[in-house]
């Protein structure tokens, strides 16, 4: 059984759209991820490749998952199904195994952060410590981020996100995004501000903002792949979110113009990040570098305890980061929620309940060690996403090139050759980044499976 057109919901507005895409690409990649690639990858430099990568080949990667989904009107395994048909529906079922592979980890770094509201609230990781231990910043990350704790966070994190996503496309997403990407908006533009009258300011902002190109240079081996699985996973590429939500869409709405504003809006948001984490890290003396998925939570956290309205600054700053994350879970979990209400016919409650739960057995075992977060985090950024964009794009700009820019064409008044535009970068060289990234992203994985990962397992 399926459901059939008429059961199927809309968006309420054009701006219910926008909003739940903005949403969605707005989370833990702009607010976590983004500075620790940021710090990882050399600072400015990086930035110059990612803002790059996010215009030149994220945009157009967003045209071809929105055409796909306005066209068929249907969920990613449906939808790839009726576009292209044979082996490519298979796709789709890759496209919802990587939906489990972000979440489950996704929801864990969530919980992270609701614990940080608590943390920061409480005084939890200020304050001083026995002359020899380890600083209470750190001290605290390593207590909250891994073992039961982590757990029952991860776990509340997760029964948000059901209870939203299961209240529908319109009274759950809809109005859930109509409240929290202005809130996240208004916060973030707000902290900037108070971060621009920190003492490490003019620091920081020349950390973040004049890049060396001879680094680039020197490391483009690393941060292009850094840099495409930073633009892809930011922009919630790869895996069907935006053919999902495009297929809520109900009339011709111009696609290109929407993209643009998600990319603006979402590249803003990264941006002000930076404005807001480098100079509290640098007005507290913290280096950004220090490298992995805890370095944000613990630098962040050492800063406030050494600036003024450190506990008010954090409440906000984890309470706004929360909002984000939620808002684009509920868009990571809708993909497969969609696919089980069209294709199995399950009610939208069920389907909800069902995969929340399994999502979050598969997140338990990140709980154990944060290398764990590691292994998830460059498997699903720069593998999966990148093969499941790869995969969509020759599909689509390849395969089926007239029924795409048909679609592309429909809403946007004056065409011209921008469809032809938009088919050539698609085809030549956003295909050729992203399969050189892909192939760096692999090497370096495999790096990290031979060197940290084994490492782990060996003290296990
Ligand atoms: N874009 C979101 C973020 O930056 C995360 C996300 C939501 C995502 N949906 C996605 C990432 C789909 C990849 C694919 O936090």
């Amino acid at each position: 059984m399926s459901t059939t057109d008429a059961d199927r919901e809309t968006w309420s507005t054009r701006i219910g759209f926008i909003l739940a895409a903005v949403g969605s690409a707005v989370g833990l990649g702009n607010i976590w991820r983004f500075p620790f690639q940021v710090g990882q990858e050399g600072g400015a430099a990086f930035l110059v490749m990612y803002l790059a990568f996010v215009v030149l080949i994220g945009f157009p990667a967003m045209m071809v998952e929105f055409v796909v989904g306005r066209k068929t009107g249907l969920n990613t395994v449906g939808a790839i199904r009726e576009f292209a048909g044979g082996a490519w529906k298979y796709l789709g079922g890759l496209f919802v195994f990587i939906g489990f592979v972000i979440m489950s980890y996704y929801s864990v770094v969530g919980g992270w952060v609701m614990r940080y509201i608590l943390g920061s609230a409480n005084g939890g990781y200020t304050g001083e410590v026995a002359e020899g231990a380890p600083p209470m910043a750190a001290q605290y990350f390593s207590e909250i981020s891994v073992g039961w704790d982590a757990l029952l966070f991860h776990g509340l994190f997760m029964l948000i996100v059901i209870g939203i996503v299961a209240l529908g496309v319109q009274r759950g997403i809809e109005l859930g995004v109509k409240i929290m990407v202005p809130a996240i908006i208004a916060i973030f533009a707000a902290l900037a501000v108070y971060a621009f009258t920190l003492s490490g300011a003019a620091d920081a902002y020349s950390y973040y903002l004049s890049p060396d190109l001879g680094y680039l240079l020197d490391n483009w081996q690393s941060i292009v792949p850094a840099a495409a699985g930073q633009a892809f996973f930011t922009l919630s590429l790869g895996m069907g979110v935006m053919i999902t939500y495009a297929s809520y869409l109900s009339e011709d709405e111009n696609l290109g113009v929407d993209g643009a504003s998600i990319v603006v809006f979402n590249t803003g948001i990264s941006l002000l990040t930076g404005l807001i984490v480098f100079p509290i890290l640098f007005s507290a003396d913290v280096s950004p570098g220090d490298p992995g998925a805890g370095a944000i939570f613990v630098s962040v956290a050492k800063a406030l305890g050494g600036i003024p309205l450190g506990t008010v600054v954090g409440v906000l700053f984890f309470g706004t980061v929360a909002m984000a994350a939620l808002s684009s879970a509920i868009s990571l979990i809708e993909v497969v929620v969609s696919y089980a209400i069209d294709e199995f016919g399950f009610d939208r409650f069920t389907a909800t309940a069902t995969i929340g739960g399994l999502i979050f057995l598969l997140g338990a075992p990140v709980t154990i060690d944060t290398v764990m977060v590691d292994l998830y985090d460059i498997l699903a950024a720069k593998i999966l996403l990148l093969t499941g964009g790869i995969l969509l794009v020759t599909l689509v700009v390849w395969v089926h090139a007239d029924e795409a820019i048909g679609e592309l064409s429909k809403g946007i008044g004056r065409f011209g050759s921008l469809g032809s535009i938009w088919l050539w970068t698609v085809r030549v060289p956003v295909l050729i980044v992203l399969i050189v990234s892909l192939i760096l992203g692999i090497q370096e994985y495999a790096t990290f499976l031979t060197g940290d990962f084994a490492e782990f397992l060996g003290n296990l």
